[in-house]
């Protein structure tokens, strides 16, 4: 069968948006109506008004969208889990609010800041403490705001994100669980990470700088500090496609991203930061067959609920709160 004919054919018969992230396999991606990065997606995905969205991305994203988006039926054709979001959960969240308060820190003096790389759940229980969501896109801005409570910041659930923004806004931080004092810290971090972005090391800067003089070096801010200390630029999926994209065409770069992104920016002088293939194992699940497989259980009205995404009224309403006081920022 021919997917992507099949697939073409179907959207243009049904009520629906196709939504692709970034790091999506690039046929999956060229076929999507709306692309971009997180935030991006969750923005865009609110203004369309299709009954149904075909969310090709991870399960966190879709939740997003279904809980900006209620009454829009909001289907992946994975609901793969993003590595990262599944580090945490509201036992491991209450489990280190515990410790925070064993250092002395109470509840009152903490702002939690979960990354949008974190279940609804998670962003449920943040949106109750007063707290709010952050993409890598926004962070800075979210976590500058945030300080003026004059509380300390319990960042969810991504490391390496609150270290490097910490360090970009003079500020000190601390990880619970790796015996840093708590008390210190601006910014207390959960000890979550990216499985893909963790690959990045500076081994590979220096090899690269040494191969090709005046090469730029290119990271996403879930790499590690030491890695981020080393680059030449620090920005999130859509900055670094900002800066690769203007870059004059003879300048190389070597990027710490996911391959997909990175693999269809230019054509030439752009290389990763690896020397295996970084992709998303999650992202990279969703193909057109997934794809056609889900239009097509809307055209015969047999959803499959292993497809469709469900939050409840409860997580909904304290998750949307997270999350629109970060769309308020
Ligand atoms: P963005 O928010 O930049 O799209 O990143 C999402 C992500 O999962 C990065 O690994
Ligand atoms: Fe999650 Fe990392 Fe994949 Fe992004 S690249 S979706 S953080 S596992």
């Amino acid at each position: 069968m021919n997917y992507k004919e099949e697939i073409l054919k179907l959207k243009s018969e049904l009520d629906v948006v196709l939504v692709a992230h970034h790091y999506q396999r690039d046929e999956v991606y060229d076929l999507a109506d709306i692309k971009g990065d997180s935030l991006e997606l969750a923005k865009k995905v609110i203004e369309c008004d299709n009954k149904f969205v075909v969310f090709c991305g991870v399960g966190f994203m879709g939740e997003s969208a279904k809980i900006l988006n209620p009454t829009k039926r909001i289907l992946m054709p994975r609901i793969a889990c993003c590595a990262m979001a599944r580090m945490i959960d509201e036992g491991y969240f209450e489990e280190n609010l515990k410790k925070i308060n064993e250092a002395g820190i109470k509840n009152e003096d903490i702002l939690p800041i979960t990354y949008i790389n974190s279940s609804a759940r998670v962003k449920a229980r943040v949106g109750m403490m007063g707290g709010v969501v952050c993409t890598s896109s926004n962070a800075f801005k979210i976590i500058k705001k945030a300080l003026e409570s004059g509380k300390k910041i319990f960042f969810v659930p991504d490391r390496c994100l609150g270290q490097n923004f910490a360090k970009s806004l003079n500020l000190k931080s601390a990880v619970v669980g790796d015996g840093s004092d708590l008390n210190e810290a601006d910014i207390i971090c959960y000890n979550g990470f990216c499985s893909v972005h963790q690959q990045f090391n500076i081994d590979d800067i220096d090899f690269y700088r040494e191969k090709y003089p005046g090469i730029l070096v290119a990271v996403h801010p879930e790499c590690d500090p030491k890695v981020c200390d080393k680059a030449d630029f620090v920005g999130s999926t859509s900055e670094l496609i900002k800066y690769i994209k203007e870059l004059p065409l003879d300048q190389k770069v070597v990027v710490g991203t996911e391959f997909n992104m990175v693999n269809r920016l230019r054509e030439k002088n752009t290389y990763i930061l690896s020397s295996t293939k970084p992709e998303c194992p999650t992202m990279n699940e969703t193909t057109l067959e997934h794809v056609y497989m889900t239009l097509k259980s809307i055209k015969d009205d047999k959803i499959s609920a292993l497809n469709e995404i469900n939050v409840d009224e409860d997580t909904v309403k304290w998750a949307k709160i997270a999350l629109q006081r970060m769309f308020e920022i």
